[in-house]
Parts: C-alpha cells; sequence; structure tokens
C-alpha cells in the first residue's frame, strides 16, 4: 500500500478526465493555482462534519441542491441569490417538518466538471468529443471547442471564488432573515394553484408570530437573521482539486480548499480507483453517489478507505436508485453499513435515477418521480430502523422549464420554452419550493407515526 499524499491519485486509474494536449499549459496553471488562496477553511469544514454528524444521528437534516453544472455564460448574481433564495425557503419549511436544523449545502461554487456516459457527441453524423463541463472545454459543437482547455480552471476559480463571496454576504448580511425568508413563501401559497400549501405555511406564520412575542426575533436572535451556508461539488477534476489542496499547519491535515464537502460521483467510485484516492485522504466531509449497480462489498471496501477511523459526519452516502427502484437497492446496502457499524450519513438524490427523454426529445425529469423517490427513500428507512438523513436536488432559483410536473405545470411541451441547462434538467424555484412543502408534510407524519408507536 502507497502512502497519501495530494499526488497519489496520479498512480491510480483514472476515467473520466480530461487528456490536456498542450501539457505545458496545464502544469502551469496548476502552478498558478496552487499559489492562490484556497476557497474554504479547515474550520468551516470540520464545522459542517459536525452538522452531518448530527443528520447521521437524526437531530438534523440535510438540503443539498443547486445545479448539475454551473456555467459560465449564464453565472450571475441574479441567478447565485435566486438559487440561494429558494433554499434557504426550502430550509424553513423543512425545519419546520422536520423540527431539527436544516444543513444547508449548495451544488454551487465549483460543480463544474462533468462526467459523461460517452465519450462522444455525434450530431448529424458529425462526431466530437463529449462535453465535460466548463471547467473543461466549452458546449459548443466544434471541434476546437471541445478541446480540453487548462485556461478554463483559471475561470472556475474566480468565478467559484465571487459566488462564495456573495454567498458569504448573503449568509450574514441580513438577506437570510427567516421573516423575510418566510415572507416569500407566503407569496408563493398565495396563488391560487398553491392553496393546498397555505395550511403549513401559515402554521409556520403562527409559529414565528409566537416566537416574536416571546421575545425571539430576527432583531435579537442572531440565528434567526443569519445562516450557515456550505458549498459543494464532484471532485472529479483532480489537477484542479490537487492544486487548491493544502496542508492545515496546526493540525497536520489535508484540506480540499475547492468546497465544504465534496462528492464521489457514480462513475468514479472504484475503490481502487484516482477519485476515491484523492478523497480518501482530505479532513473535508465526503459524498459518496450509490447508484443501483452498488454492491454491498463495493460499499464495505469504500467505506474502510473513505472513513476507516469511522468517524460520524465524515461519509454521506448519496442514494440515487430512480423512483420505483430504492427498495430493490437501498435495503441491502443499509444491511452493509449495519454489518460494518459504519457511521454514515443516509441522503437521497432524487434525481440522478429519473431522468428521461421527453416526447419532445428533451432531457427531463417528471416532478412526480421525484417525489415518489423521496417517499420510497422515507419507507425504506422508516422499515430498516434508518436514518433519513436529507435530500439532494438539482435545482435552480429561476423559472426554468426542464422538469415536467409542479402545481404550475410544466408539460413535455413548455420545455422548449427557456430549458437553460448546460447538464441534466433542474427544478425551477416553484418546483423545489413545492417539493419542499411534499417533503415537509412527509416528515411530518413520520414524526408523528414514530411518536404515536413509542406512545404504545
Ligand atoms: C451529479 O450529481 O451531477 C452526477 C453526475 O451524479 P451521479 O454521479 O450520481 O450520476
Ligand atoms: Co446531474
Amino acid at each position: 500500500m502507497t502512502t497519501w499524499s495530494k499526488s497519489s491519485w496520479r498512480n491510480m486509474p483514472r476515467i473520466q478526465m480530461p487528456d490536456y494536449p498542450d501539457q505545458a499549459a496545464l502544469k502551469a496553471v496548476e502552478e498558478q493555482l496552487s499559489r492562490y488562496p484556497l476557497l474554504v477553511f479547515a474550520g468551516e469544514a470540520r464545522r459542517l462534519r459536525d452538522h452531518l454528524a448530527a443528520a447521521g444521528r437524526g437531530e438534523a437534516f440535510l438540503l443539498q441542491g443547486g445545479d448539475c453544472a454551473e456555467s459560465f455564460e449564464q453565472f450571475s448574481s441574479d441567478m447565485i441569490r435566486d438559487t440561494f433564495k429558494v433554499m434557504l425557503q426550502m430550509a424553513v419549511v423543512l425545519t419546520y417538518g422536520a423540527k431539527v436544523p436544516v444543513i444547508k449545502v449548495g451544488r454551487m461554487a465549483g460543480q463544474f466538471a462533468k462526467p459523461r456516459s460517452a465519450n462522444t457527441e455525434t450530431v448529424d453524423g458529425v462526431e466530437l468529443p463529449s462535453y465535460r463541463g466548463d471547467i473543461i472545454n466549452d458546449l459548443a459543437f466544434t471541434p476546437e471547442a471541445r478541446i480540453p482547455n487548462p485556461d478554463n480552471m483559471m475561470r472556475a476559480y474566480t468565478q467559484a471564488a465571487a459566488t462564495l463571496n456573495l454567498l458569504r454576504a448573503f449568509s450574514t448580511g441580513g438577506y437570510a432573515d427567516v421573516r423575510k425568508v418566510h415572507g416569500w413563501t407566503l407569496g408563493f401559497t398565495d396563488g391560487e394553484k398553491a392553496a393546498k400549501y397555505r395550511d403549513l405555511a401559515a402554521r409556520i406564520s403562527d409559529t414565528l408570530d409566537f416566537m416574536n412575542a416571546a421575545g425571539v426575533s430576527p432583531e435579537t436572535s442572531h440565528t434567526l437573521q443569519s445562516v450557515e451556508f456550505y458549498t459543494s461539488h464532484e471532485s472529479l477534476l483532480l489537477e484542479y482539486e490537487e492544486a487548491l489542496c493544502r496542508q492545515e499547519a496546526e493540525t497536520g491535515k489535508w484540506l480540499a480548499g475547492s468546497g465544504h464537502m465534496i462528492w464521489i460521483g457514480d462513475r468514479t467510485r472504484q475503490p481502487d480507483g484516482a477519485h476515491v484516492e484523492f478523497a480518501s485522504g482530505v479532513q473535508n466531509p465526503i459524498g459518496l453517489k450509490c447508484g443501483p449497480t452498488m454492491e454491498a462489498d463495493d460499499l464495505k471496501k469504500l467505506m474502510a478507505k473513505l472513513n476507516p477511523e469511522n468517524e460520524e459526519g465524515r461519509l454521506t452516502l448519496i442514494a440515487r436508485f430512480g423512483a420505483g427502484s430504492v427498495g430493490d437497492h437501498l435495503p441491502r446496502l443499509i444491511k452493509a453499513v449495519q454489518e460494518e457499524g459504519a457511521n454514515v450519513v443516509w441522503t437521497c438524490d432524487a434525481m440522478h435515477g429519473n431522468t428521461i427523454k421527453s416526447s419532445s426529445g428533451y432531457k427531463t425529469r417528471p416532478f412526480e418521480s421525484v417525489l415518489r423517490e423521496v417517499r420510497e427513500f422515507f419507507s425504506v428507512h422508516a422499515a430498516e430502523g434508518t436514518v433519513p438523513g436529507g435530500v439532494h436536488f438539482e435545482m435552480t432559483g429561476q423559472d426554468v422549464t426542464e422538469c415536467t410536473g409542479g402545481v404550475r405545470a410544466v408539460s413535455d411541451e413548455d420545455l422548449s420554452d427557456r430549458y437553460h441547462t448546460a447538464c441534466d434538467p433542474r427544478l425551477n424555484a416553484s418546483q423545489s419550493l413545492e417539493l419542499a412543502f411534499l417533503v415537509a408534510e412527509e416528515l411530518t407524519a413520520r414524526r408523528e407515526a414514530a411518536a404515536i408507536k413509542a406512545a404504545v
């Protein structure tokens, strides 16, 4: 066994990474980035780990969400603000349902590199290398655009730094005031179609009024006017990750300085592969995507490699099986976790197993399937007596038409109106908030059922 270093992944088989034709240019970028400031700090990553430890015990709930792929072209402060805003709205609703703190983690400020199911893409008989995310190449369908360009890493870093700067300002600068956030939600439920959620929204209003009367308000309580907001992305482009990986002087531990939490994708989770190797040596909380092909033995190996000390909050297992399939796969993985006595956080990515091609030809995800997968995830955990620790969505605060369904129904025909994603279809602001209401109802019902069971 070789010892870990920030570059030991280079000795392992790697997949889903580009071959840069200009190695000298790549080296220059890596050197430059390795002198640049880290985007996040070790203390923040440890704080997130502590929160996730609570989620693993059922004392907190994880909400992870954002773009499938961040884009250079669509980057704007409004876009960041709107996604941040809808995540806060969702968090208030989920807090009410779960009755525990909601940990907010954006797929933001670093979610640029994409694994692809095919190495090439063919359009009208022309075959070109696949688009792999803006940090690697360009979406335009030309041979030049698809050449991996290391300079894109500098642009991704700069965009991530600017995104984080804005998120940090929003988190503490008055924008996150709980009463304001809930006020936006009331705007949503005032609408004719979302009337069915008005009752829950009214109960949240009542609770805030009561707290206010009792002297707990955003004016008196720091926690009601600010939030902790964390960033995460798939740790796929390891040259970028390595350049931002640094050793902490006090503890000697290594930190992936590119984001608070990093995850390993379902395609790159080989126990002896480069991506698992890199993640195994950094102290950040790690996410691991678990799709239908994950076997119990793989999971056991991965848990041993990624969390040898069995630390709480270190490892989040992100189940993504698809609606109708959770019962076929989740139980064997829960059993593997139990057999190892492993501490994990279970969360449900209800997006990546539910992508279909619509009749109009667009890649989409039906709202109903997303909701159904979350419900199945909750019921398997209820049956197994284990803790459903959170949810993971591809979503945006913009009014896009990429997923079908929801109260402001998006139909197959509507998809072409505002289909802006560079990669997978995202829930729009209204669909995201509606989902939070439905998940909150689910959490309330399960909490009440558990309380009744405990009382008899
Ligand atoms: C993703 O989260 O964007 C992704 C590609 O997921 P998965 O690895 O689960 O397919
Ligand atoms: Co995706």
